[in-house]
């Protein structure tokens, strides 16, 4: 039944909305190849000479360099802060705290208005009261980063301790909330329960998944100065634009005296939004009157940017003897905080991966008094996508089937609880091109049967998914110029994923420009549009904006055109951009080019704005970037150690607008997902509410040696309802990584292990 569309869909976009494309250049190979081709990055070169300037990198007159005292209980209040020693220590310049610190209003929460950005709704150094443990209570601006850095040693502080919810099992006996994500995170389609215990076949389990903190190469860092009541801020950001709205709304100024800047970001991965640091810094920088420079040391980052939330999530599949599945429940309780912006919706997945006759989905928030956790690369995705995908392991291991075909026999017609029509979907293309190139047939179903003198060897799979997502608000501003180049604007960003040289690529075969005559600028709040590098979107979102500013473009060329052009006459409709210039469609030869066109009006450039139409196609269909993931790992049957030998990831994204930069995307989530599957684990003391292992000599992630060569293989079928054909990447990669982990490791050992991560006494 829920295999039936029930939702009649006028799709108000499509294919004919967002072509036509470029017409293809009869000289040159065809468009799409051209565009989907390896191309380096853009941005390689500055990168590797130093020549890019990072938010750390910004040198100002008289700037001044931040530390950051933090608390050390839970919760409480600041009965004595003593930093008499810290102002009078060498090159201290100001030492804030909440007795002299401007008045600010608390972040705006995420999500609450259209550009806010707060994590938590907590006061910001306001009062003498501590929140977690680890809550910044003194500011120290010195001469130098060593000089800040020593001074805040010297701040000492005394606290009368509240009693504070530390315990996971504490907070859920204390009673747990539903969770909202864009509404209610709760489903139910038939009697899940019902169906499981008539179900011929079922498996009912139960997974835990520890919190994680944010590692990105790069530290969160701003460099933030005044200039009279106006604000600017060198940040390292994945939202800009609402960084200056959220900035001005809690430093009681307008939006317009901030202007927030980020050319260059390393690594986001959901944490490179507004924290207190930022925050911190402006309003320092406002009470010494100096420029000043903040960057997060690494236990910094631990200390104040959320990460994932801890997770207990019960997974129970029921099935016919064929492996159709009769029932799909996902239900469980993460960890959070009551002032929290986010939750981790790890059942959102399983709306969309297997048809079942019925579902039960269901999500609770247990509150514990410890940093607001935030978003981490695929929020819910990563733990939740893992949690199914091990169940569907299991049910395939007790019906003695292989979990491709399983997979395979459960694929949905449509939007599996909705009922949506796909936009496309590709998904068993992938398993059947993967499978083949893994070399799947050899594996041998029975657990722990393949070993290598004292390794034990195991191939396992998932699927993987993240869904599609073009959020309002998108828009972008193109200058032509009479030389016949164009410059391209959009408030987006470029954390090292490759925006900037997908994108650059993109607009120049829109704009039928070669793409060295094409400069793609961003990450600058100054600029239009509202387009978060967050959710995936940023390639749907960019170019339906830049589709919508080539359509002004073409319609403000055509007034430009005389009665001697070749275009004359022409409705915009009937016009695409090819070779420096506009042509009618389907008849090349009626081209002229922009110079020409430009030129003839007496036109040195000409720039036009336009805002990216609402994102219709999110709502109408069932759209969803997919991969299908193989591993093959080995296991010392000794010391239980895991080392992963191969890696696959079958992708089903729609276009590959750059098979370069998107194999690298969908490397980094795979390295990210054996991250989480072998060792990332925030070592959280329940006892004080302290992180325990705040920095990379005790929070393990993959290195070097840990990452085999990763494959990527894509169906790149062009989704027609996206902008440019591309669904998202960014995310995708790490959801399905970690289960196809723990499945090789069952497959090679016979060890269900359902505690992440999979260390190595867990395995022994
Ligand atoms: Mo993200 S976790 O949407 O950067």
């Amino acid at each position: 039944m829920t295999n039936e569309p029930t939702v009649p869909s006028p799709l108000a976009l499509g294919p004919e909305e967002w072509g036509p494309h470029a017409i293809p250049d009869p000289l040159a190979r065809d468009g799409h190849e051209r565009v989907g081709a390896p191309m380096p990055r853009i941005d390689g070169p500055q990168k590797v000479r130093g020549a890019a300037p990072f938010a750390a990198e910004f040198p100002l007159d008289g700037m001044v360099y931040a530390a950051l005292v933090f608390s050390t209980i839970a919760k409480g209040r600041i009965t004595t802060l003593d930093t008499a020693a810290a102002e009078a220590a060498p090159g201290v310049v100001l030492v804030m705290t909440h007795r002299n610190a401007p008045r600010m209003r608390p972040m705006p929460l995420f999500e609450t208005s259209e550009k806010a950005a707060g994590a938590d709704t907590l006061p910001i150094m306001q009062d003498e009261r501590v929140h977690w443990n680890g809550q910044p209570i003194a500011v120290v601006l010195a001469g130098t980063q060593e000089q800040a850095d020593h001074a805040a040693t010297l701040v000492t502080a005394a606290y009368e301790t509240e009693r504070a919810v530390t315990a996971f099992a504490q907070a859920k006996a204390a009673g747990t909330d539903p969770g909202h994500f864009h509404g209610p995170l709760h489903l139910e389609i038939g009697d899940a329960e019902e169906a499981l215990t008539a179900s011929a076949v079922a498996v009912d389990a139960t997974y835990r998944t520890p919190p994680h903190n944010h590692n990105a190469i790069e530290p969160h860092a701003a460099t933030v100065a005044w200039y009279g009541d106006e604000l600017v801020v060198h940040d390292a950001s994945q939202v800009v634009s609402h960084t200056a709205w959220s900035l001005a709304y809690i430093l009681g100024i307008e939006e317009s005296q901030v202007h927030v800047t980020s050319p260059y970001v390393g690594g986001g991965f959901g944490g490179k939004l507004l924290g207190q640091h930022q925050v911190l810094a402006a309003a320092a920088a406002r009470l010494a009157g100096r420029p000043v420079r903040i960057v997060l040391s690494r236990e910094g980052v631990y200390r104040l940017i959320g990460g994932r939330a801890r997770t207990e999530q019960r997974v129970a599949i029921g099935a016919d003897a064929d492996g159709r599945f009769t029932a799909l429940i996902h239900t469980g309780t993460h960890a959070t905080t009551r002032n929290n912006a986010w939750p981790e919706p790890f059942m959102l997945a399983t709306h969309s991966h297997y048809a079942a006759g019925s579902f039960k989905l269901d999500l609770r928030m247990a509150y514990l008094d410890m940093l607001a956790n935030g978003s981490m690369r695929a929020p819910g995705g990563a733990v939740g996508v893992y949690a199914l995908e091990c169940a569907v392991d299991e049910l395939a291991v007790k019906l003695g089937m292989d979990p491709v075909e399983l997979r395979v026999r459960n694929e949905p017609r449509s939007g599996p609880t909705d009922g949506r029509p796909f936009s496309s979907r590709h998904i068993v293309e992938a398993w059947r091109a993967g499978a083949e190139r893994f070399g799947w047939a050899r594996r041998n179903p029975a657990p722990g049967a393949v070993r290598d003198g004292e390794w034990l060897v195991g191939m396992g799979c998932a699927t993987a998914s993240h869904p599609y997502l073009r959020m309002p608000g998108g828009a972008a501003r193109i200058t032509l110029t009479a030389t016949g180049r164009a410059r391209v604007e959009v408030a987006a960003h470029d954390m090292g994923m490759g925006t900037g040289t997908a994108q650059t690529r993109i607009i120049a075969e829109r704009l039928g420009l070669p793409p060295d005559r094409v400069s793609f600028a961003f990450g600058d709040s100054a600029m239009p549009g509202l387009v978060p590098a967050a959710g995936s979107q940023q390639s749907a979102s960019i170019g339906a904006a830049v589709v919508a500013a080539q359509h002004a473009l073409v319609a403000e060329l055509l007034k430009l055109v005389g009665d001697d052009s070749p275009l004359a006459g022409l409705d915009a409709n009937e016009i695409g951009a090819m070779n420096g210039g506009l042509a009618r469609l389907g008849e090349p030869g009626r081209h002229e080019s922009y110079a020409a066109i430009l030129s003839r009006a007496g036109r040195d450039e000409i720039s036009v704005e336009a805002a990216a139409p609402p994102p219709l196609e999110m709502t109408n269909l069932s759209m969803h970037s997919f991969g299908a993931m193989f591993c093959e790992v080995r296991v010392n049957a000794i010391t239980g150690e895991t080392r992963v030998s191969r890696f696959l990831g079958s992708i089903d994204c729609g276009r590959v607008l750059n098979a370069r930069t998107a194999a690298s995307q969908i490397r980094g989530g795979i390295i990210m997902g054996l991250g989480l599957a072998l060792m990332e684990e925030t070592q959280f003391d329940e006892r004080y509410g302290r992180i325990l292992n705040a920095g990379l000599a005790e929070y393990h992630v993959p290195v070097h040696l840990d990452v085999p060569e990763i494959d990527v293989i894509w169906t790149d079928i062009p989704d027609p309802y996206a902008p440019v054909g591309a669904r998202g990447i960014g995310e995708l990669g790490i959801t399905g990584a970690g289960a196809a982990v723990a499945n090789a490791i069952f497959n090679a050992t016979g060890r269900r292990v359902r505690d992440l991560p999979l260390t190595l006494d867990k395995l022994m």
